[in-house]
């Protein structure tokens, strides 16, 4: 951990704040439940974030219950919920946060006169009403209030100094100014952070923070730039997830301030050894794949290809890697159990992964470590994570895969049964004749819960390398106008294909039913 370093000064220290389970949560298709977003908070603990947003509590019901449930169990980071300047916001967050060690209420309002005249329908005296109003609300809750200026980079740079004036006065502690459309560049970031530290001294007694979008591919190239002009705090998510293109990657800020901390001169308190494995839990869990030439985590991102390279690589690791792959946590892929080992090995095992599993969940993953032991000669610590996390999702409400045949030859169709469970506990079944045998068993389970999606992403990899690796599939389907995405892990690919299927078909059924319980249209939080 990087705090130890009696080099560094504390005045260098950057706060890292993830927002994978608010932003990146927006993303389309994204729908985790409270279980998966408190073993996502959990890991991020792990990794040593410093504030965790864990939610937009007055979205719905679930949205509420999971803060509340990280706020009450996660410890370490500060736990923080996001907020319109609206009281019942204000209060859904305090509640849903306030039994965390710490905590911090984050509010929100557009200072751009497009958002402001076209979105909010009001003027700028009334968003300097609201802010003043919020703020003071939330201050009666707690001293961490975090206030951001939405579409703050198309903001008026006068008006903002107002509205930050205002957001100080009434005690704001943390100042962010997002570049929300991912518009900026870094030379116009940074410029615009100078003049508010300039039109604003009090800026200098409290955080500010850069929260920036990828729209235009300049999000962590943003991000440094409003560090370098003297932010302190930056907002980032895992795998670079949340609305359109995405937050800036909070494994690209870190390993960029790492790698390049000489010239830099920025620290963050992240155990960067974390990094792989909770992009990998996030990638599971959310049914988003990361793409294999993606900096840091990408599966080709320390993969060297041509000849040359190769030669380098084994010659001097550095002619041509600028990080040790150890160092994001790559390649620590020990073997922990062998085809006999029993159901003491197994939980001890999850134990040390950091994985508590007892009862009827530790039975289920008992059998399933079987099912792969019997398959594979040696499973991996890697294999464990998969296939927990595969267990995970098996909570979503809505449909689950029971059962598949698939008969395929060169010389016949593909044909595919399944059985499926619908929400309401009762099985179906569905039979299809497919061009191959992925189609034919997705068609079967179309068949099986008469649902007509259409798949708009379909992805296969493998857990681990060799070829008795698990499979793992992740699929994206749009059903009714809204989007769901899956993933599944398993031995056998059509299955672990049948698995992200179901579970993207549940999220898009879900969501095409519930659009009220996503968020509120006039939140734009984007
Ligand atoms: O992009 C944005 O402006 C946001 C705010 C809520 C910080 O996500
Ligand atoms: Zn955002």
């Amino acid at each position: 951990m990087s705090e130890t370093n009696p080099q560094r000064d504390p005045a260098d220290r950057v706060l890292i704040f993830d927002t994978t389970l608010r932003d990146g949560e927006q993303s389309p298709g994204i729908s985790l439940n409270k279980q998966e977003k408190l073993e996502i908070a959990h890991q991020l603990a792990r990794l040593g974030v410093d504030i965790i947003e864990a939610g937009f509590p007055i979205t719905s019901p679930g949205d509420f219950e999971s803060v509340q449930a990280i706020a009450r169990e996660v410890e370490g980071p500060v736990i923080c919920g996001l907020a319109r300047t609206v009281k019942q916001d204000i209060d859904a967050v305090w509640n849903a946060v306030r039994d965390a060690e710490r905590s911090r209420i984050h509010m929100v309002i557009a200072t751009s006169d497009i958002h402001i005249e076209r979105k909010l329908q009001t003027t700028r005296e009334d968003v300097i009403g609201q802010v003043r109003a919020a703020v003071a609300h939330a201050r009666e809750y707690t001293e961490d209030i975090e206030f951001s200026l939405e579409d703050g980079s198309r903001s008026d740079i006068e008006y903002m100094a107002e509205v930050i004036h205002v957001a100080l006065e009434e005690g704001a502690s943390t100042i962010n100014v997002p570049d929300t459309v991912g518009y900026t560049m870094p030379a116009e970031y940074t410029a615009m952070f100078e003049a508010l530290y300039r039109l604003v001294p009090g800026l200098r007694d409290v955080n500010l923070s850069v929260h920036c979008h990828d729209d235009l591919g300049l999000a962590v190239a943003n991000s440094l730039a409003g560090l370098e002009a003297g932010c302190r705090q930056v907002e980032c998510s895992i795998n670079g997830l949340g609305e359109r293109a995405g937050n800036a990657s909070l494994e690209e800020i870190v390993m960029l301030l790492r790698t390049r901390e000489p010239t830099v001169g920025l620290w963050t308190g992240i155990d960067t050894t974390e990094i792989a494995r909770t992009s990998r839990l996030v990638s599971r869990l959310s049914g988003y794949a990361v793409q294999p030439n993606k900096a840091i985590v990408g599966r080709n991102a320390f993969a060297h290809e041509s000849g040359i390279h190769q030669d380098g690589v084994l010659k001097e690791r550095k002619t041509y890697e600028i990080m040790d792959p150890t160092s994001v946590g790559l390649r620590s892929n020990s073997i922990v159990l062998g085809k006999h080992s029993g159901r003491h090995a197994l939980r001890k095992a999850l134990e040390e992964m950091g994985f508590e599993i007892d009862g009827q969940a530790l039975n289920v993953a008992f059998k399933r470590f079987k099912e792969i032991a019997d398959r594979k000669k040696q499973v991996t610590a890697m294999d464990l994570e998969a296939l927990v996390t595969d267990e995970l999702r098996e909570d979503i409400v809505g449909y689950s895969l029971e059962w598949f045949e698939v008969e395929s030859s060169s010389r016949r169709s593909p044909h595919a049964k399944v059985g499926v469970k619908l929400p309401d506990g009762t099985s179906v079944t569905g039979s299809f004749i497919g061009d191959g045998p992925i189609d034919a068993i997705f068609q079967a389970i179309n068949a099986a819960t008469a649902t007509a999606p259409v798949l708009s992403e379909f992805t296969i990899g493998a857990v681990t390398e060799g070829q008795d690796a698990l499979g793992e599939v992740s699929v994206v389907v749009e059903l009714d106008g809204a989007t769901g995405a899956g993933q599944g892990v398993s031995t056998d690919i059509i299955d672990a294909a049948g698995r992200a299927y179901v579970r993207a078909l549940s999220v898009a059924k879900a969501r095409a039913q519930a659009p009220e319980a996503i968020g509120l249209p006039e939140a734009a939080a984007g």
